[in-house]
């Protein structure tokens, strides 16, 4: 059995590339990390607190102690910055929003994008991820029972819909379908990584990667320019007539100690922002849901009479009562966590794990190998809902399971995600029963997020159909 195969034995483990011996060499290492970065980790690194080592990139402290991780995320979070790898990568569309902010800069963004997630705003958005739901459901039924989709797609689909009707409530003006498409080419060229990038060559030598990207990012400012100034001018003729939706919140975002508002560009840079971080992430963490839920009949059955007695009550209680969905997106998001790995430079020296750390050190935390990592969990390769669900839960340490980062830069948008994951995940069990293509074989592979390498065909049947 390959490493990628289902191991159906006595637990369920679903496929993972097997961690190597050794380090590849600098030109494999190269050429992993620009084909799948989670295919370089070794056994050391799921083994150890932390492996610190000179690479291709630089000296790099893989970090997967929670006392230490809670040392660069939180108690000396003053030490490390965002490192100019991601800088670099992520590029210019987000370099004015929050995600890449830095210093005082962030420090004001933050606080004045908080009212937009607070429990009651998000709650808030509860019926138009509904809304987006039935949509979703009401569209698969028109489609022929037995008939193959590919799941990835169609969760980009429906998280992008929903980033839609909380953003721009009122409609996108111009073609929606255009405005997807351009959103959707952007962050995919921006997915691959590019040798120039991580090589540290000058902004100005063009990456082949890229083409096509800065004509996407224009286009996408443009309209939501227009978008933006039609607001605006609404706003100023009736303010109540205005949607309460995200785009009015950050127009009207005010800093609580200071009364001043965004610029324009960082409302825009704020915008795509958003969706750059909640789109791909969403939907990868549901597609891994539902490949995950596709190999065990008893977690889908669970959810399935979960989601019958849930989605018959009020929507705005649905996430709070949707426990064993929310366990089974959180355990999906444990083996395949959507954000693989978060990054830091160290501005100055400090002692991690027992190790001397140098100024400049790259510090990395991957999600994929702490959620992995021998140390901290039981049977870690094992699909088991169950570490999720209240009683067990709280026993997991806070520095141990990182899905949405921790500390001041903890994801903004983890209530939003978790919310919007549990309803439409709760509505496709209520309705479907998905099975992978037969012979189909599912890798994971890290572009920025991390998603399965060929897509995911399922066949799509209605519920309480007879499987054949
Ligand atoms: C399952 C879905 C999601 C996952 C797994 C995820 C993951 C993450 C992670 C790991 C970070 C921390 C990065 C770091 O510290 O380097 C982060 C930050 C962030 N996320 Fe999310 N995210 C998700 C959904 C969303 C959504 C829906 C939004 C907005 C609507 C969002 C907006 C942001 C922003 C703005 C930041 C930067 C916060 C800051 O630096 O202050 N995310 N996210």
């Amino acid at each position: 059995m390959t490493s990628l195969e289902i191991d159906h034995s006595d637990r369920l483990r679903p496929p993972a590339p097997r961690p190597l011996d050794a380090p590849l060499g600098p030109l494999r290492t190269l050429w992993a990390l620009r084909k799948n970065p989670i295919e370089t980790w070794t056994k050391a690194h799921f083994e150890l607190p932390i492996v610190v080592g000179p690479t291709i990139l630089g000296p790099i402290a893989v970090v997967s102690d929670p006392a230490a991780i809670r040392r660069v995320f939180l108690d000396n979070s003053a030490n490390y910055r965002k490192d100019d790898l991601q800088k670099r990568i992520l590029g210019s569309g987000l370099r004015e929003g929050v995600f890449l902010a830095e210093g005082d800069d962030w420090r004001v963004q933050r606080r004045t994008l908080a009212p937009l997630f607070t429990p009651r705003t998000v709650a808030s958005f509860a019926r138009a991820t509904d809304d987006a739901a039935r949509d979703l459901v009401a569209r698969w039924r028109r489609l022929r029972a037995g008939r193959i989709i590919d799941i990835q797609p169609e969760m980009g689909r429906v998280t992008l819909d929903v980033l839609g009707r909380t953003i721009f409530s009122d409609g996108l003006g111009r073609d929606a379908n255009t405005f997807m498409t351009a959103i959707t080419r952007y962050f995919l060229t921006l997915g691959q990584l590019d040798p120039f990038d991580m090589l540290d060559f000058p902004e100005w030598v063009s990456r082949w990667s890229k083409r096509g990207n800065q004509s996407a990012l224009d286009f996408f400012n443009e309209a939501v320019q227009e978008i933006i100034d039609r607001r605006k001018s609404l706003l100023a003729k009736d303010k109540a007539a205005a949607p309460r939706d995200i785009l009015t919140l950050l127009l009207e975002a005010q800093d609580p100690e200071t009364g001043a508002g965004l610029s324009e560009s960082q409302v825009q840079s704020n915008v795509l922002t958003f969706i750059g971080a909640g789109h791909e992430t969403t939907a990868n963490a549901l597609t891994w849901s539902l490949f995950l839920l596709s190999l065990s009949n008893e977690w889908r059955e669970r959810l399935a009479a979960e989601a019958d007695a849930v989605l018959a009550g009020p929507v705005e209680t649905y996430a709070e009562r949707l426990i064993e969905t929310r366990a089974v997106i959180e355990e999906a998001m444990r083996l395949y966590p959507p954000a693989a790995t978060m990054s830091r430079q160290a501005i100055g020296p400090d002692d991690l794990a027992g190790k001397r750390i140098r100024k400049n050190t790259l510090v990395m935390v991957s999600q994929w190998v702490l959620h992995r990592h021998r140390l901290l969990w039981d049977d870690p390769e094992s699909f088991d809902p169950r570490r999720f669900l209240p009683g067990a839960r709280e026993k997991i340490d806070r520095f141990a399971y990182l899905p949405f980062g921790a500390g001041p830069r903890v994801c903004i948008g983890a209530s939003f995600a978790m919310q919007e994951a549990a309803i439409l995940l709760a509505h496709i069990m209520r309705s479907f029963r998905l099975d992978l293509k037969k012979n189909h074989l599912v890798t994971p592979v890290q572009h920025i997020t991390l998603r399965p390498a060929n897509g995911l065909p399922m066949m799509l049947r209605h519920r309480g159909q007879p499987s054949g």
